[in-house]
């Protein structure tokens, strides 16, 4: 399904202070990820996971060090990336398949050429005959999916998510989980995933990357050694107690995670 060829990124001695507030968000973050590999950034609240995203989407960048995007130093957004935030920011008034159309239009391309691609993106994520609702007539999880579908349509190189999943409920955040499983399996992105939730990024990943609290700095990359497609009973397994284990005694030792007595 997927034409384009995913880019790896090169994260190099990062580091990011906001002068006028005097906060380091980022120390020193160094990292390589594969083209095509699926890559979580797991972190307490205000480490700098979604300022290191920023900096790799080109919004923002970094007070020393550099990020190579494709080969290409970042200096702007680059070319053919695609964004899920947590809020899903669809347009109200452009019915599921224009908001899907979207980026192709911005570009100016032939949206109409781009239609069964879309509409088979939606099929992936079970929103066949959903294709001229307004995303008012859908739950939060339709709409998250509408917006991931919208970030995969034009064939993105990259695809960053900043807690996408994280103002769902349980049930439908490891549906999610799984649909986006499959669409990756589908297109193979490299994919750079930010959550707080422990299970949700060892599912999902290649490799989890543990930030610091800040001035965030990468803790430890634990190499994820379940086989795909996974299904979600492999969170009870023995190997995945071990990755999460391993990351709650990491929280543990910087003071995130605390047991009574
Ligand atoms: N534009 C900004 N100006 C000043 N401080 C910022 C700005 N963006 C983020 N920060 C600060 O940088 C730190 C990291 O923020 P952020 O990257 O949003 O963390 P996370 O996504 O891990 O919760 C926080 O202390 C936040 O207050
Ligand atoms: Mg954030």
């Amino acid at each position: 399904m997927s034409e384009r060829a995913a880019a790896g990124i090169r994260i190099e001695r990062v580091v990011k202070i906001f002068g006028d507030v005097g906060i380091t968000a980022l120390n020193e973050v160094s990292l390589d990820i594969a083209p095509g590999e699926f890559v979580s950034i797991l972190g307490p609240s205000g480490c700098g996971k979604s300022t290191l995203l920023r900096c790799v989407a080109g919004l923002d960048t970094p007070s020393k060090g550099q990020i190579v995007v494709g080969g290409v130093p970042v200096s702007a957004p680059p070319e053919h990336l695609g964004i899920v935030f947590q809020r899903d920011a669809l347009l109200e008034w452009r019915s599921v398949i224009d908001n899907l159309l979207l980026p192709i239009e911005f570009r100016g391309g032939d949206s109409r050429a781009v239609r069964p691609h879309a509409k088979a993106l939606l099929r992936m994520v079970g929103l066949e005959g959903f294709e001229d609702r307004y995303p008012s007539q859908l739950s939060g999880g339709m709409r998250q999916r509408v917006a991931i579908c919208r970030a995969l349509v034009d064939d993105p190189m990259l695809l960053l998510m900043d807690e996408p999943f994280g103002a769902l409920d349980a049930l439908t955040r490891d549906q999610l989980n799984i649909e986006l499983q499959r669409l990756w399996l589908a297109n193979r992105k490299t994919v750079l995933f930010v959550t707080h939730s422990i299970t949700e990024a060892i599912f999902l990943a290649d490799r989890v990357v543990v930030f610091s609290p800040r001035p965030g700095s990468i803790a430890d990359v634990i190499h994820v050694d379940l086989p795909r497609p996974r299904k979600l009973a492999v969170r009870t397994s023995e190997l995945f107690h071990g990755y999460a284990g391993r990351i709650r005694t990491l929280f543990e030792g910087m003071g995130l995670l605390k047991e009574d007595e």
